[in-house]
């Protein structure tokens, strides 16, 4: 069988050897559960853990009690609208905005929010005609959902701008960045973007799946979304006298101040934390700053497909991903194709339909490149697509 070419980063990244024997080696010789022994080995898991959150908080200049390790990027982007629905009562959320770049798992949890009749209205922030978010388009709003990054269009927005202008026209705005893709090109530096949540999946940065991050800048002031282990210092039995008069083990509409929460970052992570995964993350972060993938490929890459009449290319030279259509066959139709050359690329509406629906085309084809590509890669690829388009 021929060599697979890979280019579908912006999927999920290969994983760098540093990061399998990191996992291998946790797995073998040092597993145990963080947060609950008080042997030798838990003690290890939760120093392991302990320098992952300080790795992670370091890499996007956070503090550590404000690295939560979530499942990824999907997960804390719905746990977002949890937390936010504890604090506030959904009967205070009027309005949240969102853009035409957004992935599903940014939009959705906002939008079947509206459709239960929780929050009342959506606005849109505009588009300029690269299809950046222009800052200057952003409404006065009580939640702010920002793509960094578009996973179609690849091109790093101006979050400290978008921010700023909210925060001009709301002082009170609540502030929710997705840096799915953004994180895998560019440094994030939460303080200088002043958001208030931000979240990144592991796996599209080399770490392992079931690993994600969500940065909570008021960690230790907001209610958490979950409960369970790990979470509570103390839980408080009921009172002798309620006991007697509600029967023995009755606790319906016990009040919940019956328990203290640990500090942040704990009180965020209610049970068992995906830890070979977690073990994964630091060697990532540590490789993937010394390897961004080369956008040099891209370029040629659009050099090269730019020149073919049928091909029409929807990202600029300078993305970080290169995403088209072909005239006159379906995107699906082309991926396979592609595919069935031992070439992964990614087809489809990419779980990014409004930009789609925005250009009017049922989906495209994409490029991404990560840093086991070479340019041997790219100019098989352009062959391939090449014959199937001629
Ligand atoms: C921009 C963006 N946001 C969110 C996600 C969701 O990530 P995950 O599926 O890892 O939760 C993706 C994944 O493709 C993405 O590209």
């Amino acid at each position: 069988m021929n060599k697979i070419i890979y280019l579908d980063a912006a999927a999920t990244a290969q994983k760098p050897d540093c990061v399998i024997d990191a996992e291998m080696d946790f797995l073998r010789n040092s597993y145990a559960n963080a947060g609950r022994g008080i042997c030798a080995r838990a003690v290890a898991v939760d120093d392991m853990v302990a320098r992952a959150r300080g790795r992670v908080a370091e890499f996007i200049n956070a503090n550590p009690n404000q690295v939560v390790f979530t499942s990824g990027a999907t997960d804390g982007l719905n746990r977002v609208v949890n937390i936010l629905s504890w604090q506030m009562g959904y009967s205070t959320m009027s309005n949240f905005t969102v853009s035409d770049i957004d992935h599903h798992s940014a939009r959705l949890p906002w939008q079947e929010l509206m459709y239960l009749g929780k929050i009342r209205k959506m606005f849109m922030c505009e588009l300029d005609e690269n299809l950046d978010i222009n800052p200057n388009s952003v409404p006065k709003t009580d939640f702010l959902v920002i793509t960094a990054m578009s996973n179609v269009l690849g091109r790093a927005q101006d979050v400290a701008a978008i921010i700023a202008t909210a925060r001009r026209k709301n002082p009170n705005v609540v502030t929710i960045v997705d840096a799915s893709q953004y994180v895998v090109h560019e440094k994030i530096d939460v303080k200088k973007w002043d958001c208030d949540f931000l979240v990144f999946s592991g796996h599209k940065i080399g770490a392992d799946t079931g690993v994600g991050i969500l940065y909570i800048r008021d960690s230790e002031t907001l209610f958490p979304d979950k409960f369970g282990g790990g979470m509570v210092l103390h839980v408080g039995d009921i009172d002798v006298a309620r006991k007697a008069s509600y029967g023995a083990y009755i606790y319906e509409n016990e009040p919940s101040a019956s328990i203290v929460l640990n500090h942040a970052p704990e009180k965020w992570e209610a049970g068992t934390l995906p830890l070979t995964q977690i073990a994964g993350l630091g060697p990532a972060i540590d490789y993937l700053e010394k390897n961004r993938p080369n956008l040099y490929l891209i370029k040629h890459a659009y050099d090269e497909l730019s020149q073919i009449p049928r091909i029409k290319i929807l990202t600029g030279r300078d993305a970080a991903m290169l995403s088209f259509v072909v005239d006159g066959m379906h995107p699906l139709d082309v991926g396979a194709m592609i595919g069935a050359n031992n070439i992964c690329v990614r087809a489809g509406n990419m779980c990014a339909s409004w930009i789609h629906m925005r250009l009017g085309i049922p989906g495209s084809i994409r490029i991404s490149v990560g840093p086991w590509n070479t340019i041997d890669d790219i100019n098989k690829t352009i062959d391939v697509i090449k014959k199937i388009v001629k």
